[in-house]
């Protein structure tokens, strides 16, 4: 351990006691999140319980020049809370009070170690929720600092759009507010919107007030199978353009069916199938319901099946949930590498197809499922942890799919994001934009202490 993270770690230990940790486990526990990349051990973890003291752990960084690395589920896919150069990894797992819920206002503001599923339950009595759901347990915090997404954002936004306001420890320990409880505001740069997404390159968010929606009074689900993936794709279109607003149309391709009917012990077709939910009220969701299998039939969909009964609607979103798993035991011990990317619609069936053929090419066993409504789609590949031909081949893949992206206007990751696993495409997305996010970057964190080695230094 360097001098500086000893001298940093002396300094809080009479503030944090026991809340400060350097043992190897939990060390062990945050050098790494769910995706391949390769763990980092942080010097130390620290469980601060209060803004105060994240401001402390963030001075006493700054004073000794050690890296601040937030932690929140430790849920992100992308490398984004391994600590690549060491330092303090920030654990906001203490943070977990929900401060307000202002139902009328229809927001709620929260601690940023709240997990969204405990928001939820926190709001059982008030006919409100909170919608964004990435499918993981995340915390309110990661998902803000990651800009998360993932089943209803076509439907309800992603947390670009369900975060109002912020409170945030900049890397000199400064406690700034940014937003407001207002729907909108015509004053200022849109910090709050800076810092969503950064992940946490330019600050601790220790505080998030987030939008809720009320709770539909039903819901419906519905499975269709297709017999090629564009025809799928094409009745997502033509769902969205007839003005039906899906809650969720999630695609699974072929390979993804036969894996979660193994996993889920479910017994879907194994063919290219879309799942839907509805929103609204009774007679709202059987008419969605309607015209969506018959915009389905016309797209050549077969065995529309719908239901309205929670208990088979929870089952079939809980196997979609657990795609990630059911992959990873189509070959056990094998390590899950994944793609993400997002294209405006009318692109997506050829990315899709483009994306299969290549793993169809492939030796490597592969995956795609997509959020596709958003147009934002995921791949996942099968990898021998200890062949590195593997890694190398799912690499040439996964830069593919970016490569196709970028060409047809897309972006590198459409809910994942940079973490260390997608820095390489920063600048062939954002051409010389980039030089303006490290100069930001520089701006705020001249120190270079807040997530150092990600978005706003490499790329
Ligand atoms: C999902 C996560 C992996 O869509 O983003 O399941
Ligand atoms: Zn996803």
């Amino acid at each position: 351990m360097s001098d500086a993270a000893l001298q940093a770690i002396a300094e809080l230990k009479p503030l944090l006691g026991d809340r400060i940790v350097t043992s190897e486990a939990v060390r062990e526990h945050h050098s790494r999140d769910t995706s391949r990349l390769k763990p980092h051990l942080p010097d130390a973890v620290a469980f601060p319980q209060c803004e105060e003291e994240v401001q402390a752990i963030v001075r006493a960084c700054a004073a000794h020049g050690v890296p601040v690395v937030p932690f929140g589920a430790g849920s992100s896919m992308e490398g984004h809370t391994i600590p690549v150069r060491g330092g303090i990894s920030l654990d906001t797992r203490d943070m977990n009070r929900v401060v307000e819920v202002k139902a009328e206002d229809f927001l709620a503001v929260v601690q940023p170690g709240v997990t969204r599923k405990q928001l939820n339950t926190h709001l059982r009595d008030t006919g409100l929720m909170f919608s964004v759901d990435p499918g993981a347990d995340a915390s309110i915090g990661g998902m803000a600092s990651t800009r998360g997404s993932g089943t209803t954002a076509v439907r309800y936004g992603t947390m670009r759009e369900n975060v109002l306001a912020l409170r945030v420890v900049t890397p000199d320990g400064t406690v700034i507010r940014t937003g407001s409880r207002a729907r909108k505001s015509s004053t200022g740069y849109d910090l709050t919107h800076l810092f969503v997404g950064a992940e946490g390159t330019l600050g601790v968010i220790t505080e998030v007030t987030v939008r809720l929606h009320p709770i539909p009074e039903a819901v419906s689900s519905a499975i269709c199978h297709f017999e090629s993936v564009r025809s799928a794709v094409e009745a997502v279109i033509a769902t969205v353009q007839y003005g039906i607003p899906v809650a969720r149309v999630e695609f699974l391709d072929e390979v993804a069916i036969a894996a979660t009917n193994s996993y889920s012990n479910l017994d879907l077709n194994v063919a290219p199938t879309l799942f839907f939910e509805f929103h609204g009220t009774p007679n709202w969701v059987a008419e969605q319901a309607r015209i969506a299998e018959e915009i389905a039939r016309d797209c050549g969909g077969a065995d529309f099946r719908w239901s309205t009964d929670p208990e088979e609607r929870s089952r079939l979103w809980q196997a979609r949930h657990d795609i990630f798993w059911a992959t990873k035991a189509i070959k056990p011990g094998y390590d899950i590498y994944t793609g993400d990317i997002c294209v405006p619609i009318s692109q997506l069936a050829d990315s899709i197809i483009a994306a299969r053929d290549d793993i169809d090419a492939s030796p490597l066993t592969g995956q795609i499922i997509g959020h596709v409504g958003d147009g934002n789609y995921h791949t996942a590949y099968l990898i021998d942890p200890d062949n590195p031909e593997d890694l190398a081949e799912a690499e040439r893949l996964a830069d593919r799919l970016v490569e196709r992206a970028l060409a047809v206007g897309g972006t590198a990751s459409g809910e994942h994001g940079i973490g260390t696993g997608k820095l390489k495409f920063m600048r062939q997305e954002h051409g010389e934009a980039i030089d303006l996010m490290k100069r930001i970057k520089a701006a705020l964190d001249p120190a270079g202490i807040m997530n150092p080695g990600k978005m706003g230094q490499g790329g």
